[in-house]
Formats: C-alpha cells, sequence, structure tokens
C-alpha cells in the first residue's frame, strides 16, 4: 500500500510519529519559510500540506494541488490560505483554536504592561549608564489600576483579557461583531459598546478581531484622531489591522502615547520602517503563543487535523464552512 505523502513547512516542536506511521513526511528544515516556487512544485505532489502563518496558501497554489487532501495550519489564523478556493476544491483545511488563548493573552498583558510603566525605554536608559539618581518625574507612565480597557473583538483571546483586566481592577469596555449573552458580560463585568465610543472612552485599546476585509486597514487616521492622547494601543492579532502610516503619524505627533505590538505588516517589518525610530513604540516578533507548551499543543493539534484529513474523516478544528 503506497503511503500519503505529506510536506511539513518547517520543523515542528513536536514529535511526528504518528504522522509517520501513516504518510511519507518531508519536512522543510531551513529558517525561512519555503520560497513560494518552492511550495508551488511540493503542493503539485503531495496529499497533505502542514503550513504556517507566513506560507501563502492562495488560489493558483491550490489550483496546483490537485492530489491535495488536507491542508492543516499551525495557528489559529488562517488569513493566509484562501479558504473560498480550498472549500470550492473540498481541500478541508484546520487550525489551532484554544490552545494558543492563555499564551496570547499573556503576552498581550505583557505588552500593555510594559508600555505603560515604559520597561523599554528605562532598561535602555539604565544600560546607557543614563541612571544618575532617584527622580520625582522619570519615566513616568500611567496607572492601570483604575483605567479602562477597550477590547475590539471579544472571542476567546479577548475574553482572556478582560478576565486579566479583572485582576488589575480595570473597567472593561468591548466591541465585537455579535454581542455576547447577558450572562456572559455580567460573569466578565464588561461593557459592550461602538467601535467609535470604546476608541474615546479606553486609556488602553487592545486588538483581539482576526484579519479580515472588514478589519483590515481598521486603524487608519480618523480612529487614532478618535483616541484619548495619553491612549495606549496593544496588537497581538494582524498587523494589517493597523495602517503602518497612521500609526507612525499618531504616535510622532502624540495622538496617541503609545503602542506595542508584536505584529506587522510585512512580517518581518522592514529595517528602515520609520516606525522603528520611535521610543514610544514597542515591537515583538510575533511571539504571541510562543510558550513551551503552547507551540507543543499548536503543532501536535496541527497533526491530528491533517491525519484526520489523510483518513478522508472530519478535521476536529476544520474552518471551511
Ligand atoms: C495564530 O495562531 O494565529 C498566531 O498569530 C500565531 O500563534
Amino acid at each position: 500500500m503506497t503511503l500519503p505523502q505529506v510536506f511539513i513547512t518547517r520543523r515542528l516542536p513536536t514529535q511526528l510519529q504518528r504522522l509517520e506511521e501513516i504518510a511519507n513526511v518531508e519536512v522543510w528544515t531551513k529558517r525561512q519559510p519555503p520560497p513560494y516556487e518552492v511550495l508551488l512544485e511540493k503542493v503539485k505532489k503531495v496529499n497533505g500540506l502542514l503550513c504556517l502563518l507566513s506560507d501563502r496558501i492562495d488560489r493558483h497554489l491550490l489550483e496546483g494541488g490537485m492530489s491535495l487532501r488536507a491542508i492543516s495550519q499551525m495557528a489559529v489564523g488562517y488569513d493566509n490560505i484562501d479558504i473560498g478556493a480550498a472549500t470550492a476544491r473540498g481541500i478541508p483545511v484546520g487550525h489551532t483554536p484554544g490552545v494558543l488563548t492563555d499564551a496570547t493573552a499573556d503576552l498581550t498583558w505583557a505588552l500593555l504592561m510594559v508600555a505603560a510603566r515604559r520597561i523599554v525605554e528605562a532598561d535602555r536608559f539604565v544600560r546607557a549608564g543614563e541612571w544618575q539618581t532617584w527622580e520625582p518625574d522619570l519615566l513616568l507612565g500611567p496607572n492601570i489600576a483604575g483605567a479602562t480597557l477597550g477590547i475590539i473583538g471579544f472571542g476567546r483571546i479577548g475574553q482572556a483579557m478582560a478576565r486579566r483586566a479583572k485582576g488589575f481592577d480595570m473597567r472593561v469596555v468591548y466591541t465585537s461583531k455579535h454581542r455576547c449573552d447577558l450572562e456572559l458580560e455580567q460573569k466578565l463585568d464588561v461593557e459592550f459598546t461602538n467601535f467609535e465610543t470604546l476608541l474615546q472612552l479606553s486609556d488602553f485599546v487592545t486588538i483581539h478581531t482576526p484579519l479580515s476585509p472588514e478589519t483590515d486597514g481598521l486603524f487608519a487616521e480618523n480612529e487614532f484622531a478618535l483616541m484619548k492622547k495619553s491612549a495606549i494601543l496593544i496588537n497581538t492579532s494582524r498587523g494589517a489591522i493597523i495602517n503602518p502610516n497612521a500609526l507612525y503619524k499618531a504616535l510622532s505627533s502624540g495622538e496617541i502615547a503609545g503602542a506595542a505590538i508584536d505584529v506587522t505588516e510585512p512580517e518581518p517589518i522592514p529595517t528602515d520602517s520609520p516606525l522603528l525610530t520611535l521610543d514610544n513604540l514597542i515591537i515583538t516578533p510575533h511571539i504571541g503563543s510562543a510558550s513551551f507548551q503552547t507551540r507543543e499543543k499548536m503543532a501536535s493539534m496541527a497533526i491530528d487535523n491533517l491525519i484526520a484529513g489523510l483518513k478522508g474523516e472530519r478535521l476536529p478544528n476544520c474552518v471551511n464552512p
């Protein structure tokens, strides 16, 4: 019996044994993702593809995948994959929801605190030998306790942020495509509001909505103009939700006080981006889910999805409608 062929676009932080028992597995072992042209060639020959958010899986690529039976993405977000084209070709696409909620909320929370209390600037200040004495007005930032947190997108990660915020005595407002039920709102002690009001009310704004045609470029000049001058914006979702020129303008002109982003468009951010010159911006390299345990679970879940797809079974976590 010939085993199905599988291509995995990077080394995974888990054992491949379960998959290797039912398939011939090829792993791309370089640090950089396989170039698009390489992916095109691979996809022509395989039955299963395990990919990452840095791999572009578009209509053209899928057209070449005549034998493709399943695609499994090791991420919760899947904006890099043309789901419509995959569905039209009958290819199920899997993803990894749930297992990265806490890790991502933790990183988001860390960015909120680090931005508020200017920890990156403070560290640079010490290393530069500028610490001379205790100063009453040195590196001041806003209080977190008592401040208002605005959460955009109230899925798993948005709700995990609300739970963390309560431990810090914050007021939490949220906006979302679908309002959650009153019981959950009461349990989490959160208030539903519209997007514009949230921007006007919040001391901290955090983005937890997926990238879609509606959220692409959601934050542009008008949105920054609505925010408080003292506000801090955090984004651990997808870079394209914020227009980078508008962000630069808002931060450099003092329209908002600061930002902390784990995601950029493109990724990596070009090293000559003007954003990298700003002291009131913190940037991390898309590490929201980067805990040992979480990445292991994501990889294992992605393998489960792929195995199910190769066997012709329903993927445990399938994104196709
Ligand atoms: C995801 O899963 O979509 C994150 O952005 C990467 O962990």
